[in-house]
């Protein structure tokens, strides 16, 4: 199989190209990415030489075109993905989450190539902390921010193209990823890069906002699972059952870095901010038999702040820049 992969110079992308050289190296792997300042070469590592990275963009037809046309299966990573980059600068989130995702579709169906559209569960809006309930498949679509409206027309997108033209597709909706390579950017990263530098966690609001973690490697393991064996045009969602507060999240990092649980600063809050999200994922676990392989947050949390510690020379450059960004909305 020969596969394009959009996004792979990305956290979740660069991810997955580990995962498919370790555990698929049959696979051919063509990674598109337009090495946005959220993009790193040098995630890709050890793989860098065995995979083709080709730096465009995926709104581009033409050079999309040339690539999916000898490729048999796109697994599409490649967004604009902070959402608080896209409360300041909606643009490229529309550029890249909608029009993007459109010329993938456009020659998917001219090529009769199968694609995988990885998307998240913040389509769904957000739950109260309270409610005995969590997002299912059934459950409708009602974004909050700029970053979740747009993949949630991209979904959209990919599901009028199965209806309408017979595109095979499938599509998953994944719950917040951690795990080594995430962008400084980022809420785990941020805040464990922040104890390292001496700086106190930043936590919006109140800091009781709910996320349900999942580990990066068992969201691509479910994405291989759901592109081999789902039923096209059907979405699944991804989740590990992660949830926890926020404040939850930074005492963790803070112990872990020997620091009292409660050296953290609350900050202004993010303008609409999703209160919580929880995933309920039974219909890939009983249809497809997905499970996931990390199902202690702790000792997934715990290896990722050692991944930070010991990866200095991949975070560094970004982290100035990033918490100058963040100084300007006072966050
Ligand atoms: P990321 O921001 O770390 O990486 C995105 C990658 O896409 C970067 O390498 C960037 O250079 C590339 N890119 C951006 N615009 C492009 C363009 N126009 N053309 C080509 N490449 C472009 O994002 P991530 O966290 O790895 O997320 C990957 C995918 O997973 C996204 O579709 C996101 O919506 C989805 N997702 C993320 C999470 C999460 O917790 N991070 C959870 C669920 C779903
Ligand atoms: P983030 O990693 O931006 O993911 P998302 O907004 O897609 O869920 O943020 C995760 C949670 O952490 C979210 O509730 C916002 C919060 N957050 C903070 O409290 N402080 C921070 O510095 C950041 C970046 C996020």
């Amino acid at each position: 199989m020969r596969a394009l992969v959009t996004g792979g110079a990305g956290f979740i992308g660069a991810n997955f190209v580990h995962w498919t050289r370790a555990h698929r190296p049959e696979v051919e792997i063509v990674v598109l990415d337009a090495l946005t300042y959220a993009a790193d070469g040098s995630s890709l590592g050890a793989v860098r030489d065995e995979v083709e990275l080709i730096q465009g963009d995926i709104a581009d037809s033409s050079l999309v075109d040339r690539l999916v046309k000898d490729v048999d299966q796109v697994f599409h990573f490649a967004a604009e993905t902070h959402n608080d980059n896209s409360l300041t600068d909606p643009s490229p989130f529309v550029h890249t989450n909608v029009v993007g995702t459109f010329s993938l579709l456009e020659a998917v169906r001219r090529h009769d190539v199968r694609l995988h559209h990885v998307s998240t569960d913040e389509v769904y809006g957000d739950l109260e902390l309270d409610d005995p309930e969590r997002f299912t498949e059934a459950t409708p679509y009602n974004p909050s921010s700029p970053y979740s409206a747009t993949k949630a027309g991209s979904d959209l997108l990919v599901r009028a193209w199965v209806r309408s033209f017979g595109v095979a597709a499938t599509i998953s909706n994944c719950s917040n990823n951690y795990g080594p390579y995430q962008h400084v950017e980022k809420f785990i990263p941020r805040q464990i890069t922040n104890v390292l530098d001496g700086i106190a966690p930043k936590l919006y609001g109140d800091g009781l906002n709910v996320r349900d973690w999942i580990h990066v490697d068992d969201h691509n393991a479910a994405v291989w699972t759901i592109a081999e064996t789902g039923r096209s045009g059907e979405t699944y969602l991804i989740g590990a059952d992660g949830e926890q507060t926020n404040r939850d999240v930074v005492a963790a990092v803070l112990r872990e870095l020997g620091k009292p649980e409660d050296a953290f600063e609350l900050v202004r809050d993010r303008p609409g901010h999703d209160r919580r999200y929880a995933i309920d994922s039974s219909k890939l676990r009983t249809e497809l038999g997905w499970t996931p392989t990390y199902p202690d947050f702790a000792s997934g949390l715990k290896a990722t702040v050692q991944w930070y510690q010991q990866n200095e020379d991949w975070w560094r450059p970004q982290k100035a820049a990033t918490e100058a960004k963040y100084a300007k909305t006072q966050q």
